[in-house]
């Protein structure tokens, strides 16, 4: 039985790492992986492959940057090709990416049946080009992998059958217990920084409605500016971010308070969350990532799809309207807890979709 991947940017190599091992672990599967190119600098995709163990992909579109049809038009026809000269019995997809929908789409019009791995989740923003994709994704789908009770909720809600929903919980919560218990405070980047554990805020940033809106960035910037007057802050910068900072003149001025750094891998990305005092993001694999190491963390959105840990007190959300409000919220939430919840599963979802894919195929 053979199963295609479909990848393309770094949340997803991470997810994909797990539950390519478990569909290693399945006799009648057979995986060929296809990476788009979406995210392409080294610090973007090849440390994932290296750090975590993957194969090479099979397949590599080099496919990247632009506006969203355009990419994802082009994604579009080189998938098509793949999968017409491939003929896989499955298509798997992750997340809500533009890869995500190409793969999905391509798939879909060819009669081929789509596992999509993520599926369920909303904003109920259909401005969020994430929305869009999750959504289109979802209604071509043949295996829905919830990794929530409120995704679930959200697919019967659209009326979704039953039959197509399969809750077995968070790839990224599989992937945090494999990886979270070896990282140390000591060395790596924590080391080569010289910052010291429980010292800093740890900052990422990349949505669109954050970087494409010059208001709402420059009243991100002001407020860590003056929370790095209290604590030292942290931050990896996504490429399309150091170019809107750049864009709006601040890369500068921030540089001057912030420690910015270039994106880094996985191994050292669990460092920086396990340590900090606080997590500021927009990202929403990082906001999970805080609740896992029982780091507080303030979301930088008007709303998220991970609503389980915002209702056990774990994360705030605070959409970047009001700079003194945005530092009350990060400075408020230091030392902060939550309830003890559980809702991403037991760390074993990987594991489960590549059960159920091998028992379903014929
Ligand atoms: C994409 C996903 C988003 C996901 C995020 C994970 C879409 C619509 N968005 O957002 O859902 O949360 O990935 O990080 O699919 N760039 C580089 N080098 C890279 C990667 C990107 O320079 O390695 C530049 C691109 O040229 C582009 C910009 O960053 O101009 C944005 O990249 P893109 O993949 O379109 O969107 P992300 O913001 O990364
Ligand atoms: N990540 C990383 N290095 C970084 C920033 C993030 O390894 O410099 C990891 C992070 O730990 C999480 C994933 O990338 O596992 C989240 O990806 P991102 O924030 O790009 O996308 P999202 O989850 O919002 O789709």
């Amino acid at each position: 039985m053979k199963l295609l991947t479909i990848i393309g940017a770094r949340p997803q190599f991470i997810k994909a790492s797990v539950v390519s091992v478990a569909i290693g672990a399945q006799d009648d599967l057979t995986e060929i992986i296809v990476h788009t190119g979406q995210h392409f600098d080294a610090n973007m995709s090849n440390v994932f492959f290296e750090e975590l163990g993957m194969a090479k992909p099979a397949y590599h579109l080099n496919i990247n940057s632009g506006r969203h049809g355009d990419m994802t038009g082009r994604m579009l026809i080189e998938i098509e090709r793949v999968l017409l000269a491939e003929k896989p019995d499955v298509v798997l997809v992750y997340g809500d990416t533009n890869s995500t929908l190409a793969g999905a789409l391509a798939a879909a019009k060819l009669h081929i049946p789509v596992a999509h791995v993520e599926a369920g989740l909303r904003s109920f923003n259909m401005r969020m080009p994430e929305e869009v994709n999750r959504v289109l994704t979802d209604r071509v789908s043949r295996w829905l992998f919830t990794p929530t009770a409120v995704a679930e909720r959200n697919l019967r809600a659209e009326g979704v059958a039953a039959e197509l929903i399969i809750p077995v919980g968070d790839v990224m919560y599989d992937v945090a217990l494999h990886y979270g218990a070896r990282v140390k405070a000591e060395g790596r980047i924590l080391g080569g920084l010289g910052i010291k554990p429980a010292s800093y805020v740890l900052t990422t940033i990349h949505r669109a409605e954050n970087t494409d809106v010059p208001e709402r960035l420059m009243v991100i910037v002001d407020a860590l500016i003056q929370v790095a007057r209290q604590m030292s802050v942290v931050w990896p910068v996504h490429p399309r971010t150091r170019g809107a900072l750049r864009q709006i003149g601040c890369l500068e001025k921030l540089s001057q308070h912030a420690r910015l750094i270039d994106p880094v891998g996985y191994l050292d990305m669990v460092q920086l969350e396990k340590y900090a005092a606080l997590i500021a993001t927009d990202s929403g694999g990082v906001q999970k990532e805080a609740f896992f190491y029982r780091v507080p963390c303030v979301t930088l959105r008007d709303e998220t799809e991970w609503v389980e840990i915002v209702d056990a007190g774990w994360n705030r959300l605070a959409a970047p309207q009001v700079v003194d409000n945005l530092v009350q919220t990060i400075e408020g939430a230091v030392g902060s807890t939550g309830q003890d919840v559980s809702p991403y599963g037991s760390g074993d979802a990987a594991e489960k979709i590549a059960l159920r894919l091998a028992s379903d195929l014929p």
